[in-house]
């Protein structure tokens, strides 16, 4: 809403200015730096240049000319300091502006920026028959969310897991699965087992380098098509696919698309030809490169004994997703270590010539460190997820147990708050950083946590269940007051939240938001009893609890986080 009201000043101001001073100025309305500044401001320094005048008659003009505007009714005063024009609201008009446009909530916060747009976000994306690792973990959350987000800016999203369900490690398993294996701990345990066979390998083949050609050469034959090996190799696809299903299914996480690497295996050759076609491969030691400039690595297309890359899967993923899906935007959300390869995969595509090259975004994100190293491995053992998070339900059932033995539905609220708690903890986060990983605090309902939201929303449940609602009109003065403004002010900033969230690819920003949604109520709640004699007074806080409680439920579900109703 507030986004609503900086549009229309923008508007209504511009024209005014390019009469006056005969220009074509672009004015900027923002928020200021410090809240004490008050809740909208126009910066000044851009425009004088374009406007030729001093400073001060530039301030002066503007300020005149903004009293004068429509806009103007909700306005409570107009400064300036130091190069912006600072406007504070008038809290009442502000607050039954919002409450009006937030009418019964539904899809309250959604905007249109995204309408008759598709995006494929391409994420989670583990390594089959390998463990499916922390960081797979986070990319399956912050691409979750990002879906949810761009859902409620109008994109149209497709959903899509890159299975790692191809390369030489197949050919690494597949060797020990046969010298090595026993089928019958395999098939009581497929994954674990297949995970220890391709760790044993490795560990083999450091002493002997000849089990990495027998490894090579039966990858090649895989990609031939013998008939042994694509029999092993679906089913360690499918019972991996089984595993991953079990994580996805506690994150409430699904996806539109699982094809993998391999089913690009048949689309390469086109790329290659193509590449060839358009002169960009070059042979360099029997290998097929793209030359990428000064700047960057050459690209490596395909090996000197034929077989392709990773990269080469991509290009051909990337144009049948462009042909099945036309998307706008291609998101990739993988590790800050691969930087390099979307770097170079976007390079290619530029100079095949395709303008949507600018399309793709690798959405990079930081390590999960335990005790401030990586987290992948722990006593020299894989973390196993399913176990992080299973201690997370736990930690959370013990946390019930003490607060609230009485609850019913333990379990399942446990683990509702468990998962949850891991998803916030990840989100609160900006992406491109790391952070630690400490259960015990993410799942404390107290502090900057995904319980202490999730404890709000139960809390002003419990208080709207124990009121009385009545058919009052409300009273807008009320609102006079900070701590019932600060919440109106909150709420008008979803949508721009949302947006901003979008345009950074940041689920961080909603998750700030939602803790400062939650805080502000809390504090409000400190002070105010709702249960009050007076119903008009009642019946607006009322309104005001409602509001609060449905933009911190939708933007946990932004974040794919669960509501809960009681704990
Ligand atoms: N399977 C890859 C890995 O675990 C991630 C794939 C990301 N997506 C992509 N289109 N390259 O490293």
């Amino acid at each position: 809403m507030l986004s609503i009201l900086k549009t229309r000043i923008k508007e209504e101001l511009e024209p005014r200015l390019n009469v006056r001073f005969q220009a074509q100025v672009q004015l900027i309305v923002e928020e200021p730096k410090k809240a004490e500044l008050g809740d909208l401001s126009v910066p000044i320094f851009s425009i004088v240049k374009e406007l030729r005048k001093p400073l001060p008659v530039i301030i002066d003009a503007v300020k005149e000319e903004l009293a004068k505007i429509p806009a103007s009714e909700y306005f409570a005063s107009i400064d300036s300091v130091s190069g912006f024009i600072n406007i504070t609201l008038d809290k009442v008009m502000v607050a039954k502006m919002v409450i009006e446009e937030f009418g019964t909530g539904a899809n309250y916060g959604q905007t249109h920026i995204g309408d008759g747009k598709t995006v494929c976000i391409d994420y989670s994306s583990p390594n089959i028959a390998k463990p499916f690792s922390v960081g797979h973990l986070r990319s399956t959350i912050i691409g979750h969310s990002l879906g949810n987000i761009m859902e409620k800016c109008g994109y149209k999203v497709v959903r899509i897991n890159h299975l790692g369900d191809f390369g030489t490690q197949f050919g690494k398993t597949i060797y020990a699965y046969l010298n090595w294996g026993n089928k019958a701990l395999v098939e009581a345990n497929p994954v674990e087992e297949l995970v220890k066979l391709y760790v044993e390998f490795n560990e083999k083949a450091k002493d002997d380098p000849s089990l990495e050609d027998e490894a090579r050469r039966i990858f090649k034959e895989l990609e031939e098509g013998n008939e042994k090996y694509v029999n092993l190799w679906n089913y360690i696809r499918e019972e991996s696919l089984k595993d991953y299903m079990k994580v996805y299914k506690l994150l409430d996480v699904s996806f539109d698309s699982y094809n993998g690497e391999a089913f690009y295996n048949d689309k390469m050759q086109a790329v290659v030809d193509e590449l060839q076609a358009k002169h960009l491969l070059k042979k360099d030691q029997g290998a097929m490169i793209v030359d990428l400039g000064e700047n960057l690595p050459p690209a490596l297309i395909q090996k000197s004994d034929g077989s392709t890359l990773y990269i080469t899967r991509d290009l051909a993923a990337l144009f049948y997703r462009k042909n099945t899906y036309d998307f706008d935007e291609a998101l990739y959300v993988v590790g800050n270590e691969q930087k390099l390869h979307f770097t170079q995969l976007q390079k290619v595509v530029e100079l095949m010539g395709y303008d949507f090259a600018k399309d793709i975004h690798h959405i990079n994100f930081g390590l999960v460190l335990q005790d401030g190293k990586k987290m992948s491995t722990r006593k020299g053992k894989i973390v196993k997820l399913e176990d992080v998070l299973e201690e997370a339900c736990k930690l959370s059932l013990d946390y019930i147990n003490e607060k609230n033995p009485e609850l019913q539905d333990k379990d399942a609220t446990a683990e509702k708050i468990g998962v949850s708690a891991v998803i916030f903890n990840d989100l609160k986060n900006y992406r491109t950083n790391d952070f630690e990983f400490n259960l015990e605090e993410m799942v404390n309902f107290v502090g900057q946590t995904g319980p202490y939201l999730q404890y709000t929303s139960v809390r002003i449940k419990s208080i709207l269940d124990s009121v009385e609602p009545v058919e009052v009109p409300l009273d807008y003065n009320l609102f006079r007051e900070d701590h019932y403004f600060e919440i109106i002010k909150n709420i008008s900033l979803y949508e721009d939240t949302i947006i901003k969230a979008k345009q950074e690819y940041a689920p961080s920003v909603i998750a700030k938001y939602l803790l400062n949604l939650a805080s502000l109520f809390n504090s409000f709640y400190a002070k105010e009893r709702v249960n009050v004699e007076n119903p008009v007074e009642r019946e607006t806080k009322i309104r005001l609890l409602r509001m609060t409680r449905e933009v911190l439920n939708d933007g946990m579900r932004l974040l794919g986080m669960q509501v809960i109703l009681k704990m």
